[in-house]
C-alpha cells in the first residue's frame, strides 16, 4: 500500500503504518458491517477531521497540515449543522483561530454539535477561547498582545498531544485575550512566560492550545497536529495520491458513463492533471482543447503541444487564435478590461471548437480547494475584488454542460503529487504558475505585438538564468514585466531612449501572500546585463522588491 502523503513527501513514516492501517480497516469494517472485499480507496473519504473556520488567515494552513498526515479534512463555517458534516464521518474537530474576541457582539461560537458529539476537539487560539467561554471558563483581555515566539513548557508525553516532544518547545503566539480560569473539568497542561494557561485539557480528548501549531514558526507543530489526528482521533492514513487517483477515477466513470467530455488545457499543472484523471477514467470520450491566445511566452505553445503529445495521450484540438485575441485587445489599457476581453474571446474560441465536436455532456475544470473555500467565504463576506481572475475553462454560460471538477478538494501541492502518481512529466507537474491572461497582464498599457516580442525575449533570459542557477523550483514564480516607462540610456557613444524591464521573482505558498525572492546579486547582475545587451529596445532593468501584500504577484 502506498504510504506517501498527498502533500508532504517528508512526513514521518513508521514501520507500524501498515499494521495501523490494516488494524483500522478491521475496526472500520466491524463498525460498518462491511465485507473484506472493500478496497482501501473506498475509504479515502471514510473519515475526516472538520475544521471550524473562525476567520483565521491560517485555517487553510491547518487543513494542509492535516492532509500532510494522510487524513482528509474539510473547512466549514461555524453555522454548519451536524447534518451537513456527518456524512464525512468526522473523527475529530479543530476550532481555528480568528480575529474576534469572545466578548465581541457578533463573536462566532462553535455549534453545539461540536460538544454534543463527544468527538476529540482541538481549539487553537481563538478556538480555545471559544471553548473556554462556551464551557464555563473565563477569558480575559491582556494589556499587551502576545505576538511572536514563545517557549511552551508542558507536562511531557503523558499528554498524547505532546507525545515524542521535549517538555519545552518553541511555539508561535498571536493573541490578545487569554485564559484566566479553565472550564469545569479542564486543567492546565502547559504555560509560557506570558500565558500561565497556554494549553488545557479535560482528560476526555478536549484540548485547547493558545499557540499556532500550523505555522512554520512552531517547528514541532507538524508533530502536534499528527499526534492530535492519529494518536487522539485515531484516524487511519488513507489520504494518499494512489488512493485519491483510484477513488477519483471510479467517481468520474460512474458519473460520465458513456458521455462525451471536453477539457481546456492551459499548459499548467491543474488542467493537465484534471484532464489526465478524466482520461484515465473515460479514455477517448475525452477531447482536450488547447487555445493559443498569442499571449504566451517564447516557444511556449510548441513546447506545451509537444509535452502533451509525449506525455498525455489524449485527443487534442489545437486552436491558434492569436489574431483574434490581439485585435480584440487593441486600444485596451485597463487591466480589468484586458481580463474581460480575454475571457470573452476565450469563450468564443472554446465554443467554436466544442461545437465542431458535436454533442458534448461534460466540461472538466481544474478548480482547486482554495478556490472552493474562497467562493464559500464570499457568500458570507463582502470582499473587495482585487483582480478578476480569468482561468481557462471558464464556463460558457449557455453551453449546458455539466461540470467535472475532480481536483476541487485538493491543494496545489496535492495536485502535483497526483500528477506524479499519474505519471505526468516533472516539467509539467512542477511548472511555475502562469496566469490565464498570459503576457497581456505583464505588458503594461496597450498590448501590441512589438511590445510582446520585447517582453518574450526578456522573459526568456530571466527564465534561462533562473533555471541554469537551479532556482526554478525554489521560487513560486519568476518572470519579466514590460513597464510602460521609457528612460534615457547610453550604448557605446549613442544616447538611447528605451523600455524599462522589471524582474519579478517571489516565494509563496498558494499565492495568497508572497515575498520577493532574494535572488543572489550575481544572478541579477547577469540577467540585467543580458537583457540590456540582447533585447533590442530595452536599456534599463529593475528588480521588484515588493511583497504581497501590499503588492500583488502580477503587476496588473
Ligand atoms: P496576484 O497577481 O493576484 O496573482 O497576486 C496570484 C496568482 O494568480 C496568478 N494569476 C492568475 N491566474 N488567471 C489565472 O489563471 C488570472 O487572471 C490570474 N491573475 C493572476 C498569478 O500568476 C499568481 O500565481
Amino acid at each position: 500500500m502506498t504510504k506517501k502523503s498527498l502533500s508532504n513527501r517528508s512526513r514521518r513514516v513508521s514501520a507500524s503504518d501498515d499494521l495501523e492501517v490494516s488494524a483500522y480497516l478491521e475496526i472500520a469494517k466491524e463498525k460498518s458491517g462491511q465485507h473484506s472485499s472493500t478496497s482501501t480507496s473506498d475509504h479515502i473519504h471514510h473519515e475526516a477531521i472538520i475544521i471550524i473556520d473562525f476567520g483565521s488567515q491560517y485555517s487553510k494552513l491547518i487543513a494542509r497540515r492535516i492532509r500532510e498526515t494522510n487524513v482528509y479534512c474539510e473547512i466549514v463555517s461555524p453555522d454548519q449543522n451536524w447534518e451537513s458534516v456527518s456524512h464525512l464521518n468526522p473523527r475529530g474537530v479543530i476550532l481555528s483561530g480568528g480575529p474576534a474576541s469572545v466578548y465581541d457582539q457578533d463573536a462566532p461560537m462553535a455549534p453545539t454539535w461540536v460538544y454534543d458529539q463527544r468527538l476529540p476537539v482541538l481549539g487553537i487560539c481563538y478556538g480555545m477561547q471559544v471553548m473556554v467561554h462556551q464551557l464555563g471558563g473565563k477569558v480575559i483581555p491582556t494589556t499587551k498582545r502576545e505576538y511572536g515566539h514563545a517557549v511552551l513548557h508542558h507536562g511531557g508525553s503523558s499528554q498524547l498531544l505532546f507525545a515524542d516532544l521535549p517538555s519545552s518547545i518553541p511555539v508561535w503566539m498571536s493573541h490578545g485575550d487569554r485564559i484566566s480560569d479553565s472550564p469545569p473539568g479542564f486543567y492546565p497542561i502547559a504555560h509560557t512566560e506570558n500565558s500561565p494557561i497556554a494549553a488545557i485539557a479535560d482528560g476526555n480528548n478536549m484540548i485547547g492550545i493558545q499557540f499556532h501549531p500550523e505555522v512554520v514558526h512552531t517547528p514541532d507543530g507538524k508533530t502536534i497536529i499528527d499526534n492530535f489526528v492519529h494518536e487522539i482521533c485515531a484516524c487511519g492514513r488513507f489520504w494518499t495520491p494512489a488512493n485519491f487517483v483510484s477513488d477519483a477515477v471510479k467517481d468520474i466513470k460512474d458519473k460520465v458513463e458513456d458521455g462525451k467530455v471536453i477539457c481546456a488545457l492551459s499548459g499548467g499543472v491543474d488542467s493537465a492533471v484534471a484532464a489526465s484523471l478524466v482520461h484515465e477514467a473515460v479514455g477517448d470520450q475525452l477531447t482536450c482543447i488547447f487555445v493559443n491566445n498569442g499571449l504566451m511566452r517564447k516557444e511556449e505553445p510548441e513546447r506545451i503541444l509537444k509535452t502533451f503529445e509525449d506525455h498525455l495521450k489524449v485527443n487534442l484540438v489545437y486552436a491558434d487564435a492569436t489574431d483574434q485575441f490581439l485585435s480584440a485587445l487593441k486600444g485596451v489599457i485597463d487591466p480589468e478590461e484586458k481580463r474581460k476581453v480575454i475571457g470573452q474571446e476565450f469563450i468564443r474560441v472554446f465554443e467554436r471548437e466544442a461545437e465542431a465536436l458535436g454533442k458534448v455532456d461534460y466540461l472538466t475544470q481544474g478548480t482547486l480547494y482554495p478556490d472552493v473555500i474562497e467562493s464559500k467565504t464570499d457568500d458570507n463576506k463582502i470582499s473587495a475584488t482585487i483582480k478578476t481572475h480569468h482561468n481557462v475553462g471558464g464556463i460558457p454560460k449557455d453551453m449546458k454542460l455539466t461540470l467535472l471538477e475532480p481536483l476541487r478538494h485538493l491543494f496545489k501541492d496535492e495536485v502535483r503529487e497526483v500528477g506524479l502518481e499519474l505519471g505526468l512529466a516533472e516539467e509539467m507537474v512542477y511548472r511555475q504558475p502562469f496566469p490565464g491572461p498570459g503576457l497581456a497582464i505583464r505588458v503594461m498599457g496597450e498590448v501590441l505585438p512589438e511590445k510582446l516580442e520585447v517582453l518574450r525575449e526578456a522573459d526568456w533570459i530571466v527564465m534561462d538564468e533562473i533555471k541554469n542557477n537551479n532556482l526554478y523550483n525554489q521560487v513560486w514564480q519568476s518572470f519579466a514585466v514590460l513597464t510602460d516607462t521609457r528612460t534615457v540610456g547610453v550604448t557605446g557613444d549613442h544616447r538611447t531612449y528605451g523600455y524599462v524591464i522589471a524582474i519579478r521573482a517571489v516565494t509563496s505558498e498558494e499565492a495568497m501572500t508572497a515575498d520577493w525572492a532574494r535572488i543572489p546579486y550575481e544572478i541579477l547582475a547577469r540577467i540585467s546585463n543580458r537583457i540590456a545587451n540582447e533585447v533590442l529596445g530595452v536599456n534599463r532593468v529593475v528588480f521588484d522588491i515588493t511583497s504581497k501584500p501590499p503588492g500583488t504577484i502580477e503587476w496588473e
